[in-house]
C-alpha cells in the first residue's frame, strides 16, 4: 500500500484505522478450493466470521461461493443480510441462545450440536416449528484434548444417535464435527479419520451420516523460520519495555513451515494412524464431504491496522511511543502475549535521518499496562510525532475482536481497498445492513 494513501486516509479519519484488503481474501479462498478440487475431494468452506467483523469479508465469502461458521445471531444476521444463504451458513458454539437455534432451523443452516441437551432443544423446536427438519452435526469431545469444554463424549455421542433416530423427520443428522486448539495436521488428520468411521456406522443406524467438519485451525506464517527461531532463542525481559517477561509457549506461532492452502493440501495427503490411506482417499472411498472453517488462513494478509504517533517520551536507551488508539484495536496482548509482525515506522518527514531507533508502543489510555507493543523495535528514523505505525496481517482476530471504545475513544473505522476493477486501488468505508 503506498504509503501517501495511508497519510491521506490517516488525515481524512483523524484517527487509527483499518483497511481491508479483500481481493487477498478472495485469492486465499479460491486457492483453498482449489486444493480440494487437486486432491479430489468433495468439500465446502465456510469462513469462520468470528476472526473479522467486516462486512466485506462476509460479501467475498457468498461472491466466492463459500459459506459463513456464525456462532451468535447477529453474525448469522449478517451473514444472510450480506448475501449468504441460510443452507451455506454453519452454526459453531456451545450451547447456542434459543433465538439462534431457532433462526438455524428457519433458515435451514447446518447446527453443529454441542451437547444433549441442545440436541433436545433442537428436536423440540423442529417440531414444535414445523418449518423444515433441523440439519445437524454432532461436535465430538476430542480424544487428543480430554479438557475441551467442546463437543460430547462418546457415551454422550451413543445417545445423541439415539435420539436423531427418535427424532424422525424432525431432524436431518448429517455428521459430525470438531475444532481442535493449536495447529498440528496429524491429530487433525486421526480425528478427521474417526469421524468418517463414526460416519459409517451412523449409517448402519439408518442416518444420513455424509459430511464431516474439521472446524479450524490452518496455520498462518507471518514470518521465515530464522526469524522466529532466532527471536524465540533470544528473547528476554531485557528487550521489553518495564522488563516484561514473556514466555515463548504463549506466543502464536509466527512461523510454520507448511500454512494456508498448502497446510490443507498437506492435511489431505496425510496418513492418519494407523490407515494406509491419505484423509483425501478415506474421504471418497467413503462418499463424504469434507467441511471446513478456516478464518484466520482466509484473511492472510487481507489486512493492516494504521496509529498516528501522539506523543514521544524518552526513557533509558529507548522511547515510549504513544499513538492515537489502545491495545484493544490490536488484540493479542490481552492473551498475555504480544503481536510480534514489526510495526513498521511512515515517517512525516521525508528526509528523516536514518539510524537505529529503539520504542516501545503505548495507547492513549491510563492504563499502565495498555501496551500495543512491548518490545523496543528498533526503528530506521527517529519516531516523531504525526509519523505513522503501520502493523502488517491484522486481519485475523487482531483489529476487531476485542475492540472497546474504552475513554470513549471511537472504534477504528475499516476502509476497504478495491483494486479489482480500478487502473488506481480506490477506497471506500466497510459498509454493514444494518
Ligand atoms: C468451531 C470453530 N471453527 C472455526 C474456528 C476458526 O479457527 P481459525 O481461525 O484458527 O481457522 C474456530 C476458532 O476458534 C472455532 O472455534
Amino acid at each position: 500500500m503506498a504509503s501517501g494513501l495511508l497519510a491521506e486516509l490517516a488525515y481524512a479519519l483523524g484517527g487509527p484505522f483499518h483497511f481491508l484488503l479483500p481481493d487477498a481474501f478472495t485469492a486465499n479462498l479460491t486457492a483453498m478450493q482449489d486444493a480440494l478440487t487437486a486432491a479430489g475431494v468433495d468439500g465446502f468452506i465456510y469462513y469462520a466470521k468470528k476472526a473479522n467483523k467486516a462486512a466485506v469479508f462476509a460479501e467475498r465469502a457468498a461472491a466466492g461461493a463459500a459459506g459463513i461458521d456464525v456462532a451468535s445471531a447477529a453474525e448469522l444476521r449478517e451473514a444472510l443480510g450480506h448475501g449468504v444463504r441460510g443452507e451455506h451458513l454453519m452454526v459453531t458454539g456451545p450451547a447456542k441462545d434459543p433465538v439462534l437455534l431457532r433462526l438455524a432451523i428457519v433458515h435451514s443452516a447446518t447446527l453443529a450440536v454441542d451437547a444433549l441437551d441442545e440436541l433436545d432443544q433442537v428436536i423440540s423446536l423442529a417440531l414444535t416449528g414445523r418449518v423444515r427438519p433441523a440439519r445437524v452435526l454432532l461436535r465430538v469431545l476430542p480424544d487428543a484434548q480430554p479438557h475441551s469444554r467442546f463437543g460430547m463424549s462418546p457415551s454422550e455421542l451413543a445417545t445423541a444417535l439415539e435420539r436423531c433416530i427418535q427424532g424422525g423427520d424432525a431432524i436431518r443428522m448429517e455428521g459430525f464435527s470438531f475444532h481442535l486448539s493449536g495447529y498440528a495436521l496429524q491429530p487433525r488428520a486421526d480425528l478427521a479419520a474417526r469421524l468418517v468411521e463414526q460416519c459409517l456406522r451412523a449409517r448402519v443406524m439408518g442416518l444420513e451420516a455424509s459430511r464431516i467438519s474439521i472446524g479450524g485451525g490452518l496455520p498462518v506464517s507471518y514470518t521465515d523460520a530464522k526469524s522466529w527461531d532466532t527471536f524465540l532463542e533470544t528473547q528476554r525481559p531485557a528487550h521489553y519495555h518495564a522488563n516484561k517477561t514473556f514466555h515463548s509457549g504463549d506466543f502464536y506461532p509466527y512461523h510454520s513451515p507448511v500454512a494456508g492452502t498448502r497446510a490443507l493440501a498437506a492435511l489431505l495427503a496425510t496418513r492418519p494412524k494407523p490407515s494406509a490411506s491419505t484423509v483425501a482417499e478415506l474421504l471418497a472411498d467413503a462418499g463424504i464431504e469434507l467441511l471446513l472453517e478456516p478464518g484466520r488462513a482466509l484473511l492472510d494478509q487481507a489486512g493492516a491496522t494504521v496509529f498516528r504517533v501522539q506523543g514521544v517520551k524518552d526513557r533509558d536507551g529507548y522511547q515510549i511511543l504513544t499513538v492515537d488508539g489502545t491495545s484493544l484495536s490490536l488484540s493479542e496482548q490481552w492473551f498475555n502475549s504480544e503481536y510480534l509482525p514489526d510495526p513498521q515506522l511512515i515517517p512525516l518527514d521525508q528526509d528523516a535521518p536514518s539510524g537505529v531507533f529503539p520504542a516501545s508502543v503505548g495507547a492513549a489510555t491510563c492504563l499502565e499496562s495498555d501496551m500495543l507493543t512491548w518490545r523496543k523495535i528498533a526503528f530506521p528514523h527517529p519516531p516523531r510525532v504525526g509519523d505513522l505505525l503501520f502493523y502488517p496481517n491484522t486481519a485475523g482476530y487482531q483489529m476487531d475482536s476485542n475492540e472497546s471504545p474504552f475513554h470513549d475513544l471511537p472504534l477504528p473505522p475499516k476502509v476497504v481497498i478495491d483494486r479489482t476493477d480500478h487502473v488506481r486501488p480506490r477506497w471506500r468505508l466497510d459498509r454493514h445492513f444494518t
